[in-house]
């Protein structure tokens, strides 16, 4: 029976899946997926690479996103993720979260490892998952006090501060520069390097160590497919290289693999 997290668009199927993928899909007993910013982009989050607007048209996020910028101008950082926190909020997963929350219900070993901070494959259901990157919803002490809830803002010249040591706030996120969360990264190595299929969907390959995964997977033998509507880095070196919208080719990957009549 279906229900009703698993009601998104079938007529997606449309979209042509190999049958040995699919086949591969219903059969595999490890599956490890990772996605990027790219999933996200048809909930209406932007990623870093996309234009941005208003206020904060001439900033380069290239150049927020990182521990110098925070020491330089800290409120601007703050208030920079501060706006992308409430987009964020605003945002509600689509099809593709969906869809592998679905594909997570009916694999038996199964890790989503994800690059994004939008907590949107959780709000699709998603449980077996790990944040390479943080979550823009978690805010911490810059010192290391660890998660802050509540706090009191300041007359906007600067940060908030810690309610326990009086250092400045700053989101939970991973920034350049600063090294990945050595338990979650361990986790996602170890399920690319063990799993049977691996989907890499909407990320550009380009940021490690996130994009030495899919490599990790072809060299442990597993099937490695992409889901990305532009070709990356890893186009070339994939079994399967899915040229579309994660929010089109995900449900009918799923679609494909466990047909509505089965
Ligand atoms: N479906 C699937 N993929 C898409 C879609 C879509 N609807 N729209 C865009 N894409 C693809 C783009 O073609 C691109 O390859 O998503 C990818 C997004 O690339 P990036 O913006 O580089 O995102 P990501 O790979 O997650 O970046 C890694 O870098 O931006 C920093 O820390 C940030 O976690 C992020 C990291």
């Amino acid at each position: 029976m279906e229900t009703s997290r698993e009601s998104f668009d079938r007529s997606a199927s449309a979209c042509a899946i190999p049958e040995a993928l699919a086949r591969r899909l219903r059969t595999a007993r490890r599956v490890a997926v990772l996605t990027g910013a790219g999933i996200s982009a048809e909930s209406g989050v932007p990623t870093f690479r996309d234009a941005q607007t208003g206020i904060w048209a001439h900033f380069d996020p290239l150049e927020l996103a990182t521990p110098a910028a925070f020491a330089r101008q800290p409120r601007v950082v703050w208030d920079w993720y501060a706006w992308r926190r409430e987009l964020v909020a605003a945002a509600k997963p689509n099809p593709g979260h969906f869809a592998l929350a679905a594909i997570e219900r009916r694999v038996a070993d199964f890790l989503l490892i994800t690059q994004n901070v939008d907590g949107l494959h959780q709000a699709a259901g998603s449980t077996r998952i790990v944040e390479l990157h943080g979550n823009i919803a978690r805010v911490k002490c810059a010192r290391g006090c660890g998660s802050v809830d509540a706090w009191d803002d300041t007359d906007g010249s600067e940060p908030p501060r810690c309610p326990q040591c009086g250092a400045f706030l700053r989101p939970d996120v991973v920034w350049f520069d600063e090294m990945l969360p050595a338990e979650a990264l361990l986790r996602a190595e170890q399920a690319a390097g063990d799993c049977e299929l691996m989907l890499v969907v909407g990320t550009s390959a380009e940021v490690h160590p996130a994009a030495a995964l899919p490599e990790a997977a072809r060299a442990g033998g597993a099937t490695v497919a992409e889901v990305n509507p532009n070709p990356t880095p890893l186009t070339d070196r994939v079994d399967y290289p899915l040229r579309g919208r994660s929010g089109i080719v995900l449900p009918a990957l799923f679609a494909a693999a466990w047909p509505p009549s089965a």
